[in-house]
């Protein structure tokens, strides 16, 4: 079975068709997470010092192997609030407290390993990443949408994973004996945002494309093969190849510029300008000069 996401709005929404600059974009999201932050920083500011408060937790039940709980529903946990609380938090204290059987991947609770990636109140967020004080109450923990759930909170991420795999991540070809590989500091910074990938699929989850074409190779394969294509040390003949992948029926051209990948991203990966990159260069890789 597969949740549904709600309808987003989109940056196409809200922004003129033209593509913006990478800067422009980009500040422009930071600049409204630095708002979200400060806002946050008020808001701790103003309960610091308060008497422990509970807030509920609302999270997403399934699991196909046990008779009683093969129909999907919501279990409410009551959680003791503290300041720095993250989703992930609360979950593992509800799962110790309450329900040994609430089940969830984490691992390194620090952003890095990507294996917490859930729906909270609406929106694709790392779970240790997400603080419960900024969130409205109650909190509404679920699986990603739009991959299938195995139990609870645990999706199985085999496709997302087969399409990170299909545009070959990963240098190939001869490296000259003995010669150092290097690569200029303005290359390095070209790419530097696109090697932050954590692997965490929420990108995936919040694009409505790979949602009704399962084919499609999705904002973070795509972002893989900008990875090693727009870098210098890739050989022209793999970057052709790698180029044919993306330029597939079901490669860059199904994108269709929502943004919605870019605003839920945890590492701040401009996805959409990348995709749109790709585009560019699919157009120049098939520009004929007679
Ligand atoms: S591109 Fe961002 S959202 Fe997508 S898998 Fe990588 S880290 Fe996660
Ligand atoms: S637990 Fe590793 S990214 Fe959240």
């Amino acid at each position: 079975m597969s949740t549904q996401i709600p309808q987003q709005e989109t940056e196409s929404e809200t922004e003129p068709e033209t593509e913006p600059t990478e800067e422009t974009a980009q500040d422009r999201r930071l600049e409204r997470k630095r708002a979200d932050e400060a806002e946050r920083q008020e808001r701790a500011e103003a309960a610091a010092g308060e008497d422990e408060d509970r807030i509920t937790l609302k999270v997403f039940r399934y699991d196909p192997e046990v008779e009683a709980k093969r129909e999907p529903r919501f279990d409410d946990f009551q959680i003791p609030f503290e300041q720095g609380m993250t989703v992930l938090d609360a979950l593992m204290y509800a799962r110790d407290h309450y329900d040994s059987s609430l089940t969830f991947r984490h691992s390194c609770r620090q952003a890095v390993c990507g294996s917490d990636a859930l729906f909270i109140n609406g929106s694709q967020r790392l779970g240790c990443q997400t603080q419960v004080g900024d969130l409205d109450t109650p909190v509404r923990v679920e699986p990603l949408p739009h991959q299938e759930v195995e139990k609870d909170l645990v999706v199985d991420m085999e496709h997302f994973y087969d399409q990170m795999e299909a545009v070959e991540p990963y240098f190939q070809g001869d490296t000259p004996d003995g010669e150092e590989q290097r690569q200029s500091r303005e290359n390095r910074e070209k790419i530097k945002m696109s090697t932050r990938c954590i692997w965490c699929g929420a990108c995936q989850s919040s694009c409505n494309i790979a949602a009704g074409d399962n084919q499609y190779l999705g904002p973070a394969a795509i972002n893989k093969a900008y990875r090693f294509a727009m870098d210098e040390r890739e050989e022209e003949e793999m970057k052709q190849h790698r180029m044919d992948i993306l330029e597939q029926e079901h490669g860059v051209w199904r994108c269709q510029t929502q943004f919605s990948c870019t605003d839920v991203c945890p590492k701040d990966i401009p996805l959409t300008e990348h995709i749109q990159e790709m585009k560019r260069e699919a157009v120049k890789d098939n520009l004929k000069f007679w």
